[in-house]
């Protein structure tokens, strides 16, 4: 492989991070994070070891849906700085290797967009086919039986006009109608304008609603958690899209792209993988649920990982997610369970050690979990609607934890959300002192990915199948072979198909009980492993 192509292949082989960009560092003294506190941090991504950023929406936004609602693309929101200190983050972030991706809303804007406001002025106006509006039936009646997110209708009647638009999730995000031509345009020219500005790529929020039916017919109804939305999501159109925004991003070198697929049920690794098409000419990467869903079960999880890997086309790469902003924390699923730091790490090196560019959620690298909020203190609109049977997604979107000082050292003043009771000791200065803790293992597992190249592209092999509640595989490159040994269970368990006297151990999350007790065949509750084998 030449050097070109090694290095267009980044996004291959780096670690990606991601930033919920309101609670990451708050430097202006609002209770919220901001870009020039990004900024700051970026020793500290540095020296983690990340190379690239993904930013949740920093855009222009009434935050009706934590700016996930845009009202100008070419804008950032003032709350976070302005489009120089944007530039100042990405020539400083590039000065230090770390790249920056952004999210990117085609699916919908926010109805204080500019073009909606236009579109909604008229029937006449010259952007009213840029969103999908239809008059009501003869009987008066909603134009289908389409559902937002949350089962409502999906469409609202506008006075102004007489007629309903459509909108997949709050009505305050009004879907663009992506068969109109010059909408297309201008969004692309959107993209043009941020490729441009130095961008390193995009990861682009529910892609697959972008199209909808042409004809607008109803759903099938069917059962709860079945897929109620054939003919408003995964349409056909979307593979002519994707290969149309695949051949704008090729224009310029080096550049991502990470499709957010929102499939129902949860887990359809095939249709996942499928909008990365023949794995060069669509998305680069497409996040794949499944495992953020699977509960505690080393079969289990192999076998998502397993189905995943065989939907992933020739040439097309995998990508692992543990957590996100909507989803919840990584640590939350054993909330009321004991050992949830150690499962934490296990998380931790399946994410950095199986094949496919792994993205860590802000916080998951020293254990964050999610916080309970109290009623007046949620902020996002489905907590709202929902509590108390839901809280909405305010829990894992909680300030970062950086030290024990007042706000965990995020802010001088009262944040946005309230900080994690356990801050005190779950931080980052704290951990950077424990070479025991979270933030240790993933430091060092980052940088046995940057040092070997096994754990970096090699291939994989599942092995042990017999074992149960293990997890094993050997990641390959050329010579090289690491193992990676997984103890799903809280219970002491000896390995019988291998012995760790044949290899290097370059990492043990017990590392000092196996010092005291020397033990070759025989794994620690909920330990991880990784060993480089040598010959025997
Ligand atoms: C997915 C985003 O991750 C989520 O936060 C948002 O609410 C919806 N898309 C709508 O944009």
């Amino acid at each position: 492989m030449s050097i070109n192509e090694e290095k267009f292949l980044w996004w291959k082989h780096g670690v990606i991070y991601h930033i919920f960009p309101h609670s990451f560092n708050d430097t202006d003294g609002d209770g919220a994070g901001d870009i020039e506190g990004i900024i700051q941090k970026l020793d500290y991504l540095s020296d983690l070891g990340v190379d690239a950023i993904w930013l949740s929406p920093v855009y222009e936004s009434p935050w009706i849906d934590a700016g996930y609602d845009i009202s100008d693309y070419k804008s950032i929101n003032s709350i976070y700085g302005d489009m120089n200190a944007f530039k100042r983050l990405l020539d400083m972030a590039h000065k230090k290797n770390i790249r920056i991706i952004m999210d990117l809303v085609l699916n919908h804007t926010s109805d204080r967009h500019k073009w909606f406001q236009e579109s909604r002025s008229s029937k006449n106006s010259p952007k009213r086919e840029w969103y999908i509006w239809r008059s009501p039936s003869k009987k008066g009646k909603r134009p289908n039986n389409w559902q937002t997110n949350y089962w409502q209708s999906a469409w609202t009647f506008d006075a102004l006009t007489g007629e309903y638009y459509y909108h997949s999730f709050f009505k305050e995000q009004p879907d663009l109608n992506w068969r109109n031509p010059e909408l297309e345009n201008e969004m692309f020219e959107t993209v043009r304008f941020w490729l441009d500005t130095g961008v390193d790529g995009f990861r682009l929020d529910v892609i697959n609603m972008i199209f909808k039916d042409e004809n607008l017919r109803n759903n099938p109804i069917t059962h709860f958690f079945s897929d109620r939305h054939v003919y408003n999501r995964n349409q056909p159109e979307l593979y002519d899209f994707l290969k149309k925004f695949r051949a704008l991003l090729d224009k310029y070198p080096d550049k991502v792209s990470v499709g957010e697929i929102y499939t129902l049920p949860p887990g359809n690794p095939k249709l996942t993988a499928s909008f990365m098409g023949d794995g060069k000419n669509m998305l680069h990467l497409t996040f794949d649920f499944s495992l953020i869903f699977s509960r505690w079960n080393a079969s289990k999880y192999r076998k998502i990982i397993n189905n995943f890997y065989q939907a992933i086309p020739n040439g097309g790469h995998p990508c692992f997610v543990m957590s996100n902003h909507d989803l919840g924390r990584s640590v939350k699923r054993w909330i009321f369970a004991f050992n949830r730091y150690e499962k934490a790490k296990i998380h931790a090196i399946l994410l950095l050690t199986l094949k496919g560019t792994p993205f860590i959620y802000y916080g998951d690298e020293i254990g964050m979990e999610n916080v309970i909020i109290p009623k007046n203190r949620i902020r996002d609109m489905y907590g709202k609607l929902f509590f108390p049977f839901y809280r909405g997604r305010d829990r894992s979107r909680t300030p970062m934890q950086w030290n024990d000082l007042i706000n965990a050292g995020f802010s001088a003043v009262e944040p946005w959300l309230p900080v994690h009771r356990n801050y005190r000791t779950v931080n980052v200065a704290s951990e950077s002192a424990d070479s025991n803790s979270i933030l240790n293992l993933y430091k060092n597992l980052i940088r046995l990915r940057k040092t070997h190249k096994a754990l970096q592209s090699g291939e994989i092999e599942f092995t042990d199948f017999a074992e149960k509640g293990i997890i094993s595989y050997i990641r390959t490159y050329e010579d090289t072979k690491i193992k990676v040994i997984l103890n799903f269970t809280g219970k002491h368990r000896k390995i019988k198909s291998f012995n760790l006297k044949y290899g290097e151990i370059l990492l043990s999350t017990h590392a000092q009980n196996r010092e005291i007790s020397g033990n070759t065949d025989i794994l620690n509750p909920f330990e991880g492993i990784l060993v480089k084998l040598t010959e025997n």
